[in-house]
């Protein structure tokens, strides 16, 4: 059966701990799982990555970022993700194209259709079975980022208000999007974790019952 998992956040809201850990809880249910992040993850969606979030990269326009980012997905896409599903496997992308809606629809102010449309585009209209949206405030993000005490990014470079916006839209999507499963992400990552493999136990369940 094929699955396809992606995981949403804030930055910093614990996604690639979760995506590990979900990983080995697939493995150890005998599943063969491949993990993906965007941007990145084909050799064109590397070289993106670098470009959109070198801190050397200066001028991007919104428009070209909007650009990039599906650039990247379209290769992730039609390389990657496709044929893994197609031979069964389950994928788990950190990020997707909610980032897109999220980050440069609501944090950089571009419309929503053009969103849509260059969204469905990108992916030929592949939607995840389930999103798993690790909710923090933009507060703790700054708290977590000065924890972490790493170089900032350029796209870990908004205040406030953008990471608000980003957060205030992922809540929209949660509301419109059944898929769209939204978890606390201050609590302890073994709690998380049992929570979401709680979701994805059930519907291996379910599909299960579906298939005999
Ligand atoms: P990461 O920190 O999860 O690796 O994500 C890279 C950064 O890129 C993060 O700040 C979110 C941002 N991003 C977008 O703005 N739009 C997108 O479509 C994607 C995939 C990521």
């Amino acid at each position: 059966m094929a699955l396809f998992i992606t995981f949403e956040g804030l930055d910093h809201s614990g996604k690639s701990t979760q995506v590990r850990r979900l990983e080995s809880r697939l493995q150890r249910a005998g599943r063969s799982v491949l993990v993906l992040r965007e941007p990145g993850g084909t050799p064109v969606g590397e070289t993106i990555r670098h470009i959109l979030l070198d801190k050397g990269t200066h001028g991007l326009t919104d428009a070209a970022e909007v650009f990039l980012f599906s650039a990247s997905r379209a290769q992730l896409v039609e390389y990657v993700i496709r044929p893994a599903l197609e031979k069964g496997q389950a994928v788990i992308c950190d990020r997707f194209f909610d980032s897109t809606t999220a980050y440069q629809g609501a944090g950089r102010g571009i419309p929503a259709d053009i969103i849509r449309t260059v969204n469905r585009w990108a992916t030929g209209g592949l939607t995840p079975h389930v999103t798993f949206f690790l909710d923090i405030s933009p507060a703790e993000v700054q708290r977590r980022m000065h924890a972490a005490a790493t170089r900032r990014d350029r796209m870990e470079s908004g205040g406030d208000d953008f990471y608000g916006r980003v957060r205030e839209r992922y809540l929209g999507l949660a509301k419109e999007e059944a898929r769209f499963k939204v978890i606390d992400g201050t609590r302890t990552v073994e709690a998380i974790e049992q929570e979401i493999w709680k979701h994805v136990e059930a519907m291996m369940t379910e599909e299960k019952h579906a298939t005999t």
